[in-house]
C-alpha cells in the first residue's frame, strides 16, 4: 500500500509522509527517493518526511544538460522549497552525492535550515584520476548500461551482514534511472568543489552519520568532519555500510529523532 503523497514541484517530483518538522532527504547516486522509504515507518510520526527526485533521477526528467553540478542541484531544492512553503526552517539531509548537495545546500541557504543530516559523505572533491575516471564512466555510459555501472557499484555499499533482498531493491533502483541523467550527474561530481574548507563556516547544527563498515566513505573520514564544524554530533551505525539509512533504518531513524529533539 503507497500512503505517500506524490507530488510534483518546481519540477521535481517527489513522495511525502506524515506531519511535523518538515525533513527534507536527498538520495545518493544513482538512486532515487525510494532509498529512503525504509525510514518512513520509524519517522513519518515525527516528521513531514519529503523524499525529492533530484534532476534526471526517479521520475524528475533532466532538462538539456551535459552535466548537472552539486550547485545546481540545491538551486533545485531551493526552488522546490519555494513552491512547498514549508512554516518554519527544515532539516535537510543527504546521503553521499546526496550529501554533498545538502552541504552545498547549507552553504548557500543556511536561513532556511534548522539543521543538517550529512550521511556517507566526503567534503574532500574527487583527485585528479578518480574525476576522469568519473568522466570516462559517464561518456562510456550510453555503451556500457546502468547494469555494468550497478555491477560495479554494488560489491561497494553494503556491510556484509545485509540481506540479499536489500541488494536486489537497490540493483532494480539502479536500472531504472536514466543514462542522460546518471552520466550528467558523475559529470557534475567530478567538477564538485572541495568543501573541506567550508565546514568550519557551517553553523547549522548538524548530525554525521556513518556506516561503521562503510568503504567509500569511511568512518574516520567523516569523523573528522563533524571535528572541522562548529556544531556537530557523530554517529555511527553498526552492520552498515555505505547505505546505512537503507541497511540499519531503525538505528538510523533513532539517531535522527535525538537529533531532531536536541534541535527543537
Ligand atoms: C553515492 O552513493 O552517492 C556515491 O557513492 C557518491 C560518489 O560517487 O561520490
Amino acid at each position: 500500500m503507497d500512503l505517500s503523497n506524490s507530488t510534483q514541484s518546481a519540477g521535481l517530483h517527489a513522495a511525502e509522509f506524515g506531519e511535523g518538522a518538515f525533513f527534507l532527504a536527498v538520495h545518493g547516486f544513482p538512486f532515487d527517493h525510494e532509498m529512503w522509504l525504509p525510514l518512513v515507518s520509524y519517522l513519518s510520526d515525527d516528521c513531514r518526511l519529503v523524499f525529492p527526485d533530484l534532476r534526471g533521477f526517479g521520475k524528475t526528467p533532466l532538462p538539456v544538460s551535459r552535466v548537472t553540478t552539486m550547485r545546481q542541484f540545491a538551486e533545485d531544492l531551493r526552488q522546490f522549497l519555494t513552491q512547498k512553503k514549508p512554516t518554519s526552517r527544515i532539516v535537510i539531509c543527504g546521503l553521499s552525492m546526496g550529501g554533498y548537495v545538502a552541504l552545498h545546500f547549507a552553504r548557500m541557504f543556511p536561513e532556511c535550515l534548522s539543521g543538517l543530516i550529512l550521511c556517507d559523505m566526503k567534503a574532500a572533491a574527487d583527485l585528479q584520476t578518480a574525476a576522469d575516471n568519473r568522466r570516462r564512466r559517464a561518456d562510456a555510459l550510453p555503451t556500457t548500461g546502468l547494469s555494468a555501472l550497478a555491477d560495479a557499484m554494488i560489491p561497494n555499499l553494503f556491510a556484509p551482514a545485509v540481506d540479499e533482498e536489500k541488494i536486489q531493491k537497490v540493483r532494480r533502483m539502479i536500472l531504472r534511472q536514466s543514462v542522460n541523467g546518471t552520466a550528467a550527474a558523475d559529470r557534475g561530481m567530478a567538477e564538485r568543489p572541495d568543501m573541506t574548507d567550508w565546514l568550519p563556516e557551517i553553523h547549522t547544527p548538524t548530525l554525521v552519520v556513518c556506516g561503521e563498515q562503510d568503504q567509500i566513505s569511511t568512518p574516520a573520514e567523516m569523523k573528522t568532519i563533524a571535528e572541522r564544524l562548529p556544531s556537530a554530533d557523530f554517529a555511527t551505525i553498526p552492520n552498515a555500510g555505505h547505505l546505512s539509512p537503507l541497511e540499519s533504518p531503525e538505528v538510523f531513524a533513532a539517531h535522527v529523532k535525538d537529533f531532531l529533539k536536541k534541535i527543537s
